[in-house]
């Protein structure tokens, strides 16, 4: 199927690192115009040379920290020399697993604004030009900690369940101007073991996510009996952010994790 997404300018944040990175290279197999937006330039300027390679129509970094409402802002302004921006694919996110009684304070701080404000901000500097042109798309990568509570992830679920239910909020209201906002949920993703991450990845200390024993439990208890791979949220994503694809889909919470959350 022809996802019409070719010459379409797209933003993807986190796009230096693994689930971000295959979307954008998602994107670049559909001849997209690729912004990535990422606080890891040197990464992400390899991510953007690979999307080039693979058939992106222009692609640019724009080293930008997602938290920072102006930053995001001049990201979005940069984006637009591509034109009208069609579809931007929220990838920024981060967590560190413990129990909440192991948190602090300016733990909860820190995952609330890259995971929640780094949303509002990306919405509030596109949603104008988009309400403008009259079309856009809005994907957020969410997490199936949001549709069933994940123990150790308390305060990442929460976030990622108000992003949920901000993103079909903005999905009501926009949707007379052709506005869709839809949210996919991975479980367990793990980066290719061939691929770099970026030291602000969740992925840096890999085994201080999950060791080895831990992931083959988390197979286990998959109906699929696999962990994610970042192309299967990159296939979900890029699909939901063609309009020729998905023109008819918004509000809509896809979890892309094995069958781990089975919501009705
Ligand atoms: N990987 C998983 O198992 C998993 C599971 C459920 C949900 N998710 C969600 O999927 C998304 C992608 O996950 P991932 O595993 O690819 O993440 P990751 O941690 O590997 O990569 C995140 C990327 O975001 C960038 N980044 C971090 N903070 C930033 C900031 N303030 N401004 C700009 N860029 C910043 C990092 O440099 C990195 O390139 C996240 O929203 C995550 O919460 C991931």
């Amino acid at each position: 199927m022809d996802l019409k997404l070719a010459g379409q300018s797209v933003i993807v944040t986190g796009a230096a690192s693994n689930i971000g990175r295959a979307i954008a290279l998602g994107f670049a197999a559909e001849g997209a115009k690729i912004t990535i937006a990422d606080l890891d330039e040197t990464l992400a300027n390899q991510v953007a040379q690979t999307a080039s390679d693979r058939g992106a129509a222009e692609v640019q970094v724009v080293k930008t920290d997602v938290t920072d409402a102006a930053a995001v802002a001049d990201m979005v302004a940069t984006a637009g020399q591509f034109g009208g921006i069609h579809a931007v694919v929220n990838a920024v996110g981060w967590d560190q697993l413990m129990f909440f009684t192991d948190t602090t304070p300016d733990f909860w701080q820190k995952i609330i604004k890259i995971n929640y404000m780094s949303v509002l901000n990306l919405t509030h500097a596109l949603l104008p030009g988009m309400i403008d042109q009259g079309e856009g798309s809005f994907v957020c990568i969410s997490s199936d900690a949001s549709r069933q509570g994940e123990p150790r992830e308390a305060v990442y679920g929460g976030t990622k369940a108000a992003v949920n239910a901000f993103m079909k909020t903005i999905a009501k209201e926009n949707g007379r101007f052709g506005i869709r906002c839809n949210l996919v949920c991975p479980g367990v993703t793990l980066p290719d073991p061939e691929e770099a991450v970026s030291d602000n990845s969740m992925w840096a200390k890999r085994d201080a996510m999950f060791t080895e024993e831990q992931l083959v439990k988390v197979a286990n208890a998959m109906p699929l009996k696999k962990i994610g791979k970042p192309q299967d949220i990159a296939n979900a994503a890029v699909f939901l952010s063609s309009r020729a694809a998905a023109g008819h889909i918004t509000g809509q919470v896809l979890s892309v994790s094995g069958g781990y959350s089975m919501a009705g």
